[in-house]
């Protein structure tokens, strides 16, 4: 008998069928419903987007004034998700914060157990319209100050950094915020879209999927880089004023150290894209106008140099996570605070893979090669 092959990782496996995203390696472009997502970052905010996601269309004009009178009716965070927040100790990680919230919103949603088309859809718009206001009250609490409450007066984005700095940003900055969303969206079968299919697959309800999902994403080989990379920046040292020129030969130097002792370093490499990140372009001309606005050149400096000495050294194109890191330094979020801005613009991708999956579902349970002790006995 021939031993089944295996496939570590799931690497170059096709599970599925998907019409929600298409990733092209070989072109090196990510499709939403057809659509290019450079277009989409450049003439659409993330309210079209998300509703392109879940209903496979853009909005007309009428269609998308009543999804903001929902979602915008939707931002206040209920009240049992503040006090589930306030019980947790400032020693968590927002990642752990974010999960709790969104498996307290579940537990707490009328229609928690309902996984109709109908309710799924609900819950998912619920879920995307309230969960900024989980990252900026988290963002908030850790500064020492008070909640700041949603205003239905302005968009997605616009609405997310009011609630986090209390005060209006700049159009410059929304634009820039709104990109990375947009951008952070929706990525076909990444590690943590299958974790939220999988969970989907048993028939378990969709916070539930989404719970599973953000444990996923946390972690450093995936949405936990966009984190990493801030640390990689911190532990070179940022200097304010510092010139490019002397900020990027520091970097290099430190990338060239970082790998000559194996280093792997965040930021850098994708299982799919092995030429570039379809993303990192579109992201990098935002970081390029937050650089210019914020006037923090050493910043570049310091980007450059790394991504020059890994290209010189090894060939490996920087990801998304690269370029989104030290944008949202620059904005003023907390590093840590990083990862949950990745789940909120996911929240979309996630749900429309969820209510895909659930429209055509299959238990998804793979097998394994046992190669453990033979067969023995208990004396
Ligand atoms: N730094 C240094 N070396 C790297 C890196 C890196 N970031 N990425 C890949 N390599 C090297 C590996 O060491 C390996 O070298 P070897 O053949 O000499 O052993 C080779 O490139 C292949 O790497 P794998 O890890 O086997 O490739 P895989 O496709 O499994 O990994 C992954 C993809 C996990 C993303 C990897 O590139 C990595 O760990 N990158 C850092 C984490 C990261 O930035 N994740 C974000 C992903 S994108 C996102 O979530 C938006």
């Amino acid at each position: 008998m021939t031993e089944p092959e295996i496939h570590k990782g799931l690497a170059g496996v096709v599970v599925d069928y998907t019409a929600v995203s298409k990733v092209n390696s070989d072109t090196n472009s990510l499709l939403y419903r057809g659509y290019p997502v450079q277009e989409l970052a450049g003439h659409r905010d993330m309210e079209d987007v998300a509703y392109l996601l879940w209903n496979g269309e853009l909005p007309s004009a009428e269609q998308r004034t009543e999804f903001d009178a929902f979602e915008r009716g939707h931002r206040a965070l209920p009240k049992e998700v503040i006090a589930a927040i306030d019980l947790l100790p400032l020693t968590a990680h927002p990642m752990d914060v974010a999960r709790t919230a969104v498996s307290v919103m579940g537990a707490s949603h009328p229609l928690a157990a309902d996984n109709s088309v109908e309710a799924n859809m609900e819950k998912a718009a619920t879920l995307f319209a309230a969960f900024p206001a989980v990252v900026a009250y988290d963002q908030r609490r850790r500064r020492d100050q008070a909640i700041v409450e949603p205003r239905d007066d302005l968009g997605y984005s616009a609405n997310f950094l009011w609630m986090t700095f209390g005060e209006e940003a700049p159009p410059e900055v929304v634009h820039a915020f709104d990109v990375s969303m947009v951008l952070y969206a929706e990525h076909s079968f990444n590690a943590s879209t299958f974790t939220a299919r999988v969970i989907t697959s048993t028939l378990a309800d969709l916070h539930s999927a989404v719970t599973g999902a953000i444990g996923a994403l946390k972690g450093a080989l995936h949405g936990g880089a966009n984190e990493a990379v801030m640390h990689t920046f911190e532990e070179i040292g940022i200097r304010k004023d510092e010139s490019h020129e002397d900020a990027a030969a520091r970097a290099k130097t430190w990338m060239e150290e970082a790998l000559a002792s194996k280093k792997k370093v965040m930021g850098f490499g994708h299982r799919v894209y092995k030429n570039g990140d379809s993303r990192v372009p579109t992201m990098k001309s935002a970081l390029d106008a937050m650089i210019e606005y914020y006037g923090r050149d050493e910043i570049l400096g310091l980007y450059s140099g790394l991504e020059t000495a890994m290209s010189e050294a090894k060939d490996i194109k920087p990801n998304l996570d690269y370029p989104a890191g030290p944008v949202y330094h620059l904005m003023g979020f907390d590093t840590e605070m990083f990862t949950p801005l990745f789940i909120a613009a996911r929240i979309t991708g996630w749900t429309a893979h969820i209510m895909e999956q659930a429209a055509s579902n299959s238990l998804i349970r793979p097998l394994s090669l046992y190669n453990g002790p033979d067969e023995r006995h208990v004396d």
